[in-house]
């Protein structure tokens, strides 16, 4: 496998988006092809569980079926995209990866970090990113953003508390992890940001 698999990772209202399509233009001019995702989606069918883990309707989801449905979503997600991509020779940039399910449902849902990468490892198959950006910004800035783009999901209408023990589980995982998980400060403009993650880029 000799593609490049890059995630962003960070609290909702992070500025991940943003910062993919530039890394994207970045990439495509030093010459990868390269496929941009996100998760929980990116394919027909993952794209139809996000809707399920979303709607608001759906009160009563228990904590280990949503686990389970974000590990669903990424097994598509891996087998129908960032597999073939990445034999490929493509750089893979994902919104959002296994790192995401560790943080919201192994700390905020309280599952626990360990059972949550365990769980995934059946979906993910060995194909861990090769870098990672953190985009680390204060949970409260974070929702403010959000609240001002659009009605919040099942998600993101989750307490402040909750938000805040997912920004922190974010710090933590980054400090588990420091080869792998680059850590940059959200609330920098938009180009500082870019050059960080350039600078960091394997
Ligand atoms: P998005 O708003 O970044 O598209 O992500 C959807 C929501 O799902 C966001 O609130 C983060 C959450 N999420 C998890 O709780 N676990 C996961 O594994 C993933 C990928 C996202």
């Amino acid at each position: 496998m000799a593609g490049l698999f890059i995630t962003m990772e960070g609290p909702d209202g992070s500025g991940k988006s943003t910062q993919i399509a530039l890394l994207k233009q970045y990439l495509e001019k030093k010459g990868y092809e390269t496929v941009l995702s996100r998760e929980p989606g990116g394919t027909a069918i993952s794209e139809k569980i996000r809707d399920v883990i979303l709607d608001r309707e759906n009160a009563e989801m228990g904590y280990r079926t949503e686990a389970l449905l974000y590990a669903a979503a990424r097994a598509q997600l891996v087998e129908e995209v960032i597999l073939p991509a990445l034999d490929a020779g493509k750089a893979v940039i994902c919104d959002r990866f296994v790192d995401s399910s560790a943080v919201y449902q192994g700390i905020g849902r309280s599952l626990g970090i360990e059972e949550v990468y365990r769980i995934n490892e059946y979906a993910i198959r060995g194909i861990m990113p090769d870098v990672t950006f953190l985009l680390d910004l204060d949970a409260a800035e974070g929702l403010r953003r959000k609240r001002n783009q659009a009605e919040l999901d099942r998600m993101e209408s989750e307490s402040q508390a909750f938000h805040e023990a997912v920004a922190e589980g974010y710090r933590m995982l980054a400090r588990k992890y420091p080869d792998r998980i680059k850590r940059i400060d959200g609330s920098a403009s938009i180009a500082e940001i870019h050059e960080q993650i350039i600078r960091e880029l394997p």
